[in-house]
C-alpha cells in the first residue's frame, strides 16, 4: 500500500483574489482564490484525447436529469392505480410534459452509454492505478448508484415491463441462500408487487439522485489530488500541461455540443429507439409479456445471469461481474499504465469489449440453444481477462528492466 508522494501533476499556486468586496470575501471564506486553482488555472495534460471528455458528458447529463426529474416527480402518483395514469397525463396533458420525460428518458439511456465509456476508458489507460484507486473506487461507487438509481427509475411508470422486471429482479434477490427471502420482503414490501413497492421505489429513485451528486463531488476531489492520467500513461511534466481554461473549457464544450446533438435526435426524433414498446401497456399480473428483458444497459448482466445454470450462481456471476472491477488496481501491478504501450493487455481489452457486449446479445436472446453456449464462453473470458490475462501481463512486465 505505500508508494511515492501522491501527486503526480505540478499544483497550482494559489493566487489570492485581487480588488475590494472578492477579496475580501476570499480572505474569509476562499471560493474564488479555489475556483482559479482548481479550474482556471488547474494544470491538465496537454495529450487528453476525446474519450477525457466524458466526464464532462456525465456531469451535464446528470444535472439535465435532476432538472427534469424534479418537474416528473411533481406531477407524478407513486401508486399502482395512479401510477401509469400519471405518466399518460405528463405526456398528454402537461405543458411540455412529452419534451420533459422523452429528455429523462434518453438521459438515462445516454448516461449508462457514456458511463461505459467513461469506465472502459480507464481500464484501457490504467486510470485505476496509484495513486488513483480512490477516484477508481470512487467511480465504481456511482456506477453502482447509477445501476440502482436506473432499474429504481424503470419501475416507476408501472407498465408490463416496470412490473415483470421487478419480479424477475425479486425473484433473482429471493434466490439468495438463508436471507434471500428477507432481502425479497424488504425490496417488495409486502407478498404483492404494488403500492409499498412503488412507494419504496419512489423515494429510493429520488434519494439517490442527490447522493450521487454527492459521491460525484468526492470523485472530482479525488481527481484533483492526483491529476488526470493521460493517454501516454506516464506523468506529464509542467511544460507538457495547459489551463484547464480555457483550453479544456472549450474541448468539453465541443464534446458537449457533439454529444447534444445526438441526444436531440435521440430523444425528439426516434423518441421510442430506446424505449420498449410493451412498457406502453399498464402493469397487469395477470398477464405475463412473451418477453421480459431488461433495457439495453443492463442486458449484459441479464446475459450472464441466464448463462449459468444456477439462479444463486448466475446471481453470482452477475454480481461479481462488478465486482470484480473493484480489485483491479490489486490484480494488475505493473507499472506500466497505459493499455497503448502493452500489446498483449490491447488485445486482451478489445476481447473484454467484445466479450461485453456479446453478453448483452445473449440476454436479448436470451441464453437459449448456441447463445447459451456464447455466452460460456463471453463470461468465462470477462473472468478470464481480469483474473488471469491482466495479472501474467503485469507479472511479466515487473520484470522488464524500467525505462
Ligand atoms: C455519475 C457518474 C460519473 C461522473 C459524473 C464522473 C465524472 C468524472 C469527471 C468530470 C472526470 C474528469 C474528466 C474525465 O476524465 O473524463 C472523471 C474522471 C475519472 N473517472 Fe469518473 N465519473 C463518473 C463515473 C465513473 C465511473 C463509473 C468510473 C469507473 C470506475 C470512473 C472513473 C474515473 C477515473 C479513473 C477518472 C480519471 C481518469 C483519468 O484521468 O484517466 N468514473 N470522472
Amino acid at each position: 500500500m505505500s508508494g511515492p508522494s501522491l501527486p503526480e501533476h505540478s499544483p497550482t499556486p494559489v493566487q489570492p483574489a485581487s480588488g475590494g468586496v472578492l477579496s475580501w470575501i476570499d480572505r474569509r471564506l476562499p471560493v474564488i482564490s479555489g475556483f482559479r486553482k482548481e479550474y482556471i488555472d488547474f494544470l491538465m495534460p496537454a495529450n487528453l484525447n476525446a474519450l477525457w471528455n466524458f466526464g464532462a458528458i456525465l456531469t451535464a447529463v446528470l444535472v439535465l436529469m435532476l432538472a427534469t426529474g424534479i418537474f416528473l416527480a411533481m406531477n407524478y402518483t407513486p401508486t399502482a392505480s395512479g401510477a401509469f395514469a400519471s405518466v399518460e397525463m405528463i405526456e398528454r396533458q402537461l405543458p411540455g410534459g412529452w419534451m420533459l420525460r422523452a429528455m429523462h428518458m434518453t438521459g438515462a439511456s445516454l448516461f449508462m452509454a457514456a458511463l461505459y465509456i467513461h469506465l472502459f476508458r480507464g481500464l484501457y489507460y490504467g486510470s485505476y492505478k496509484q495513486p488513483r484507486e480512490i477516484l477508481w473506487l470512487s467511480g465504481l461507487g456511482l456506477l453502482l448508484m447509477v445501476m440502482v438509481t436506473a432499474f429504481a427509475g424503470y419501475v416507476l411508470p408501472w407498465g408490463q415491463m416496470s412490473y415483470w422486471g421487478a419480479d424477475v429482479a425479486g425473484k433473482a434477490v429471493g434466490a439468495v441462500p438463508g436471507i434471500g427471502p428477507t432481502l425479497e420482503h424488504i425490496m417488495e414490501g409486502s407478498d404483492t408487487l404494488g403500492d409499498i413497492f412503488i412507494h419504496r421505489f419512489f423515494v429510493l429513485h429520488f434519494l439517490m439522485a442527490f447522493a450521487i451528486v454527492a459521491v460525484v463531488a468526492l470523485h472530482v476531489l479525488a481527481l484533483h489530488v492526483s491529476g488526470p492520467n493521460n493517454p501516454g500513461g506516464r506523468p506529464v511534466p509542467a511544460k507538457e500541461s495547459v489551463p484547464f481554461h480555457p483550453y479544456y473549457t472549450t474541448k468539453d464544450l465541443s464534446g458537449l455540443v457533439l454529444f447534444a446533438l445526438v441526444f436531440v435526435a435521440l430523444a425528439f426524433l426516434w423518441p421510442d429507439l430506446l424505449s420498449e414498446p410493451e412498457n406502453y401497456r399498464p402493469a397487469n399480473p395477470m398477464h405475463t409479456p412473451a418477453d421480459i428483458e431488461p433495457e439495453w444497459y443492463f442486458l449484459p448482466f441479464y446475459g450472464l445471469l441466464q448463462s449459468v445454470p444456477s439462479k444463486f450462481g448466475g446471481l453470482l456471476a452477475a454480481a461479481g461481474s462488478i465486482l470484480i472491477l473493484f480489485v483491479v488496481p490489486w490484480l494488475d501491478r505493473s507499472p506500466i499504465r497505459s493499455a497503448r504501450e502493452r500489446p498483449a493487455c490491447r488485445m486482451g481489452m478489445a476481447g473484454l469489449v467484445i466479450a461485453f457486449v456479446l453478453m448483452g446479445l445473449v440476454g436479448r436472446h436470451h441464453a437459449e440453444g448456441g447463445w447459451m453456449i456464447a455466452g460460456r464462453i463471453a463470461a468465462l473470458y470477462y473472468f478470464g481477462y481480469f483474473l488471469v490475462l491482466l495479472p501474467l501481463c503485469a507479472r511479466r512486465e515487473m520484470r522488464q528492466p524500467a525505462d
